[in-house]
């Protein structure tokens, strides 16, 4: 693997491994394929600093909530796979899953995918509040007591089949309860153990704000949040002190669970066991559908599709270390991967997308 740091302090990369065959033994769609998925191959990842941890990581990540099946209907273990090993041919080094995901499924595929390689690749997880309260509920004393925090922490290194923990995230986080100790003097102590390299925090939904004095108290190194064109509401406050205390950004759900891909149309369902049939009730998918149509100006001006559109938004900002699209499909991988060799947004482009902020809790 060749790198190179470009002006900007983001690293390039191409792969130098290349493999020949004659031409005359294939067949002209072998042929395609083969010169699409090299032309892939070849597509250059741009890799980005995670804040102060001195990981340089993927600018696209993967998020590996819907490999873990449980409330993802319709999850196939060996297209995750395919998807996972994808992913890491074409340069993700990123991956962000939890200890909840299918009650540690994804973390064991994930274990399992990379025995199979040797990439170094950076997995960030995350402990589940012992009171399992999303959002943050209680006191930490009831969400992370120590002992739920080494336990969570064994078995995410049992899943992964790893000896340290790149990254260990808090799963919800609750402004009170900063002024507690004893989970972060927890995390040290394992960090000394040498069972976990760095701490961070993913917030809850759409409350970028909650998390601001924990930045400022310099007891994370990452921070995770929804980032995307309906919920831009991290450019306020919270990526602008990132960016002064060196925290890394994973900008997560960048499709809005999907409204986002321009795949949800009113007469969309979803698989019986896919929590989306509650995210998108009522007439939920109808006000998707809406809005959605107010972004073609966009995609014509661009140039580009929809999910394209998504993910270039997110990595203009940038606080933003990592984007981690979900994703289920090799196919989804190779798309999504692609969008960092495009260019930039034009300014005319970011300028009216904030026209298109649209606060809302459909979690809820
Ligand atoms: N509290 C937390 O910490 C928290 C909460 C939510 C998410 N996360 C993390 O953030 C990650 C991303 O969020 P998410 O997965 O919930 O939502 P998301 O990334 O906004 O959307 C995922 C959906 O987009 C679809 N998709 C992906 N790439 C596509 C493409 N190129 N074209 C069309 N559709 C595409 C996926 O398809 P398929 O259905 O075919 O897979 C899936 O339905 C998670 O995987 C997880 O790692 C963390």
């Amino acid at each position: 693997m060749d790198s190179a740091r470009n002006d900007s302090g983001f690293i390039n990369y191409t792969n130098s491994r290349q493999v020949y065959w004659p031409a005359s033994i294939l067949s002209l769609s072998t042929q395609f394929q083969l010169i699409h998925s090299h032309l892939l191959r070849w597509a250059p990842m741009r890799y980005r600093n995670l804040g102060r941890t001195g990981a340089v990581v993927s600018e696209i990540g993967f998020g590996a909530w819907g490999i873990g099946k449980q409330i993802w209907g319709g999850t196939d273990d060996a297209e995750s796979k395919r998807a996972l090993h994808r992913a890491l041919d074409l340069g993700i080094n990123f991956i962000d899953t939890a200890l909840v995901y299918g009650n540690g499924h994804s973390e064991r595929l994930i274990g399992s995918c990379l025995q199979e390689r040797s990439e170094k690749v950076f997995v960030a997880t995350k402990i589940p509040p012992a009171n399992m309260a999303w959002p943050a509920r209680g006191s930490v004393q009831e969400a992370f007591p120590a002992n739920h925090i080494q336990a969570s922490v064994e078995s995410s290194l049992r899943n992964l089949r790893r000896e340290c923990l790149d990254l260990i995230q808090l799963h919800v986080w609750h402004p009170s309860w900063l002024a507690e100790t004893e989970w972060s003097e927890e995390l040290s102590a394992l960090r000394r153990q040498g069972k976990v390299a760095h701490v961070g925090v993913s917030i809850n939904d759409h409350q970028p704000a909650s998390a601001l004095e924990l930045v400022r108290s310099r007891k994370i190194e990452t921070i995770q949040v929804i980032y995307n064109i309906f919920d831009q509401s991290p450019e306020d406050h919270l990526f602008p002190l990132c960016n002064e205390y060196g925290i890394g950004v994973i900008a997560r759900v960048p499709f809005d669970e999907g409204a986002l891909t321009g795949t949800i149309t009113e007469e969309t369902t979803f698989h019986r066991r896919d929590w989306r049939n509650q995210y998108f009730r009522g007439g939920r998918k109808k006000e998707v559908v809406q809005r959605i149509s107010r972004l073609q100006p966009f995609l014509e001006a661009e140039k580009c599709t929809l999910p394209e559109l998504a993910l270039r938004f997110c990595l203009h900002h940038p606080a933003v270390s990592t984007v981690i699209p979900g994703m289920r499909q090799a196919k989804h991988v190779e798309m999504n991967v692609a969008v960092s060799g495009q260019p930039p947004l034009s300014s005319w482009a970011l300028q009216h997308l904030r026209e298109h902020r649209w606060p809302k809790n459909f979690y809820e």
